[in-house]
């Protein structure tokens, strides 16, 4: 039976009121700092995780056509490229593997391939690229485009963007070095191979101008959702990141990858998914009350409905918090903007006609948190909804409680839990992040 696998994310563990839920950050300077990372990626290796994830979005979201709601409240905001931060907590760990996000409408792919290249070897091999097509205007705005390009036009670039990655890590062959000091020959020019892509896109020679990288290529991630993000995933992707609420949900998402895969001619045991959720661990009724007292506490009405007008994609368009959700979506539908469709097929099939905006939000909010148990409840949850999902994978959670220590506790309590059953790693399988999260994979 395939292991689960286990990533953290830490990408919005400083926004969105949690860096004020108690507890949190306490004794660490805010952001930026890299203490509190560097202890988390010590007791995320101890836990034996496959790696630590950073989500990205490269632009300052509006709401009601202003940033002061987002700035004031820290709702996404503010956020650093993930990258140094990577290379920080590598130095204090061994095992412990790290996804970073980068934008592939807005970036070069040979930047994109040097850099990853390059932090593959500061990290030893343990590094996974979360390549993105990122949809929110104000990122587009940042790179000189008015508005986001349209989505095809995006997966189009993406696609390219892939095909040039792969040949730039295929240019230097994995025994082109030589580093002979009796001779002074660093390396077999043989080896070591131009690309000459010229395509819609991109025009580059090549070769890529770094050595070999440990894990042959970086570990390739991908997060789009629709017929083209499949499609994507199913081509070049070693795991997909999904959301899957329900289990049917879940079992649902699965087949359409396979069918992807089966489309592409891939085995789809080769892509694994990562369920994305939030976890708090608790040791009963009473502690997850007053745990979901405290989260809710700290997300003021205001706070709330900037969250959710991120999260719509709405940037800019007006959303009151008294009006009603139905009446709303169908505005925004009317009005043309280009929302996160998929969320707003959900909010009005579990509202009715005269639940408001600020209700939506709120029970919006709390359905975020689909893990909060004791740890045996964790483990029955985390256990039935792997297998729903096809078994090939594991999930990507992020801590719904204060930091480190509600990622302690999973790591302490939960973890256990999963070993005892036989459903995760009691060590390291390998030593680079493919070694570990490819193990049970076919041909491993
Ligand atoms: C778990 C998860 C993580 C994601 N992380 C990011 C991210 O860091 N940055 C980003 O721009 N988009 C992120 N996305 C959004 C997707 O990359 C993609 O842009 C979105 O799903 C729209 O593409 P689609 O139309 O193919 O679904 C994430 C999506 C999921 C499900």
């Amino acid at each position: 039976m395939s292991k689960m696998h286990l990533i953290c994310d830490l990408s919005l563990i400083h926004t969105n009121a949690k860096w004020r839920y108690p507890g949190s950050w306490t004794n660490y300077a805010m952001y930026g700092d890299p203490a509190l990372y560097l202890d988390i990626a010590r007791i995320l290796e101890r836990g034996k995780f496959d790696g630590a994830f950073f989500a990205d979005v490269a632009g300052t979201p509006m709401v009601n056509g202003s940033m002061t709601d987002t700035v004031e409240l820290g709702v996404a905001w503010p956020r650093h490229d993930p990258i140094p931060m990577v290379a920080a907590m590598s130095t204090v760990t061994e095992r412990l593997g790290f996804v970073t996000t980068a934008s592939m409408t807005y970036n070069h792919p040979f930047h994109m391939a040097r850099m990853m290249a390059s932090l593959d070897h500061v990290t030893r091999g343990r590094v996974a690229f979360n390549a993105v097509v990122s949809g929110f205007p104000q990122e587009a705005q940042n790179y000189g485009y008015d508005t986001t390009p349209d989505h095809e036009w995006r997966y189009n670039r993406a696609e390219e963007f892939q095909l040039v990655l792969r040949k730039l890590f295929d240019s230097v062959e994995p025994d082109a070095m030589i580093w002979d000091r009796a001779t002074g020959r660093v390396a077999d020019a043989a080896k070591v191979h131009r690309i000459d892509h010229v395509g819609e896109h991109f025009k580059v020679m090549g070769p890529l101008p770094t050595a070999p990288c440990p894990q042959g290529r970086p570990m390739q991630v991908m997060a789009g959702q629709s017929g083209a993000g499949m499609r994507l995933a199913a081509r070049y992707a070693d795991l997909q990141f999904a959301q899957g609420p329900t289990l049917e949900l879940k079992a649902k998402h699965r087949k359409r990858l396979d069918e992807a895969c089966a489309a592409e001619g891939r085995d789809p045991r080769e892509v694994g998914i990562l369920w994305a959720g939030q976890f708090d661990v608790v040791s009963g009724p009473a502690e997850a009350d007053e745990n979901r007292r405290k989260y809710l506490e700290q997300h003021t009405p205001r706070l709330l409905h900037v969250f959710l007008s991120q999260w719509w994609g709405l940037d800019g368009y007006p959303l009151d918090p008294d009006a009603y959700v139905h009446q709303t979506i169908e505005e925004i539908r009317a009005a043309g903007v280009a929302p996160n469709w998929g969320y707003l097929d959900i909010a009005m099939s579990i509202t009715t006609a005269t639940t408001t905006i600020q209700e939506y939000a709120q029970q919006w909010l709390e359905s975020l948190a689909e893990l909060v148990g004791t740890p045996e409840q964790l483990a029955d949850d985390m256990e039935e909804s792997f297998h729903a999902g096809g078994g090939i994978g594991g999930f990507m959670i992020a801590p719904r409680s204060g930091v480190p220590a509600g990622i302690a506790r999973f790591v302490d309590e939960v973890v256990p839990v999963l070993q005892h059953r036989g459903l995760f790693r009691t060590e390291y399988e390998g030593r680079t992040m493919r070694e570990n999260l490819l193990s049970d994979r076919p041909g491993a």
